[in-house]
């Protein structure tokens, strides 16, 4: 028999249905309350509010587990690549060897952007922010390829536009940081894979060789996989909510970057290391910043600690941390930040404030440092959140489609004045 929860207004009883997901998560489904009972639920920020019903990513925050499709992010950040990740996250299935290399070439045809999306370009003086930049050049491609506004596209058409998302994202990205640096922007070349490629556009200069180092391609690729999906996030569940309008993939996916761009979601691993260099500049004093985070009067957080999710650890996290350690000895670097990044963890693992509201380092704490040993300027670090999250709007852009889920509406507990006359001017006091 299915289970039910019974809710209990003004003396009143309602039943209401309690769904249960493959994992065993359980929730009481509320949407025919307020037609039975006249009441809405109110959660501020969706602390606790399912949104959707996905089958892309399970994630269990008091375990510290993240699955894609059913497989570990540990095995796949070990075994896997980016582009076969993407293809398990929008397709459902890893691809056999005909289906990736179908994908692989596929992505390959759309590279190039539009000569035109230069003079947009050209448009943004250098000190703009590469997040603003992407943002508008990925919702430039609507004006390109203004068919993707159908709704009713076909799944050929659904098809092209997710490879041309995939496909041009890297170019966008190292455009936006050549617009920044002032240099000429380098087109795509496709004999390299897709990290390789990237880290082409980006540093490559008509004036000198350019060899991509495989040690920087391969972090750059197992941290595009960690950040690939996360579920029903701010900036994901813009995705779904714009896209739940009918918008185009191409406005979606801009709405996603521009919500993952604020300093409490991906913009976070940028300010880590902005903190991480001041707390060096300020003599390396961690118990200091420590207690300004505490004091809340500071308005200072610990940038790269806390998750809404992760109660436990952030598998990521913990993930990155010994990439970080690798890649800095396999590159030479040594970064002073990184001790002290260290340091902080350690005292923060330790203080009753951090312990007591389970905050733990997230995915942000160590990626901006390993970020900056592959020679990625600050600016571009949310960036690189926004390519590796790219194949995670998509699959939920497609899913949310699929599903014909309804549009987004979400309901209010209305505070303000009830009903007055209006007062004219010369009257008011
Ligand atoms: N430093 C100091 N105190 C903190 C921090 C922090 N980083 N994070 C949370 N707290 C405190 C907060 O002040 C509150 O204390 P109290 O109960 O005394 O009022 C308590 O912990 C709960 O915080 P919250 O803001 O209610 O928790 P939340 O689930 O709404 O926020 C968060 C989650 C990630 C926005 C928050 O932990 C934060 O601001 N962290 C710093 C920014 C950051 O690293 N963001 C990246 C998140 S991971 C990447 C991503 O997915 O975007």
């Amino acid at each position: 028999m299915s289970k039910t929860a019974e809710l209990i207004i003004d003396g009143k009883s309602y039943t209401l249905p309690v769904i249960e997901g493959s994992e065993g998560e359980v929730a009481v489904d509320i949407s025919d309350l307020l037609e039975k009972a006249k009441v809405i639920t109110l959660d501020l920020g969706y602390k606790n509010t399912g949104a959707t019903k996905s089958a892309i990513t399970f994630l269990d925050g008091d375990n510290g587990i993240l699955r894609y499709r059913g497989y570990s992010i540990e095995d796949l950040a070990e075994k896997s690549n980016f582009l076969e990740v993407a293809y398990l996250l929008i397709f459902g299935e890893l691809p056999t060897q005909p289906q990736y290399q179908k994908f692989q070439h596929d992505i390959k045809t759309h590279t190039l952007v539009h000569e035109d999306v230069k003079k947009i370009l050209d448009g943004f003086p250098s000190t703009a922010h590469p997040m603003g930049v992407l943002a508008s050049l990925f919702c430039s491609q609507t004006a390109f390829y203004p068919e993707s506004l159908d709704p009713n596209r076909s799944a050929e058409g659904v098809y092209l536009s997710i490879v041309r998302s995939l496909a041009k994202m890297p170019t966008f990205a190292a455009w936006a940081y050549k617009n920044a640096v002032g240099h000429p922007v380098n087109y795509p070349d496709n004999s390299l894979a897709y990290c390789a490629r990237f880290l082409k556009m980006m540093f490559a200069l008509p004036a000198e060789q350019y060899e991509v180092d495989p040690v920087v391609a391969d972090a750059l690729d197992k941290l595009l996989i960690l950040h690939a999906d996360h579920e029903q996030n701010c900036s994901t569940s813009t995705v779904r909510i714009v896209g739940s309008s009918k918008a185009s993939i191409y406005s979606s996916i801009s709405a996603g970057i521009n919500a993952l761009w604020g300093p409490l979601h991906g913009g976070a691993n940028q300010e880590v290391i902005v903190m991480l260099e001041n707390i060096r500049k300020d003599g390396g004093d961690t118990e200091k910043w420590i207690n300004k985070a505490k004091d809340k009067n500071s308005g200072f957080r610990l940038m790269g600690f806390g998750h809404r999710v992760y109660k436990n650890f952030d598998p990521r996290a913990k993930i990155i941390k010994k990439a970080a350690d690798d890649v800095l000895n396999k590159l030479g670097v040594n970064d002073p930040v990184l001790e002290i990044a260290k340091k902080l963890e350690e005292a923060a693992l330790k203080d009753p404030y951090f312990v007591e509201r389970r905050l733990y380092p997230n995915v942000d704490f160590y990626s901006g440092i390993i970020y900056r040993a592959l020679g990625l300027p600050t600016d571009l670090f949310t960036v690189m959140f926004a390519m590796g999250r790219m194949p995670g709007w998509i699959a939920q852009w497609k899913e949310m489609r699929e599903n014909k889920e309804p549009i987004g509406r979400p309901r209010q507990i209305y505070t303000g004045e009830k009903l007055r006359p209006y007062i004219e001017m010369p009257k008011r006091g």
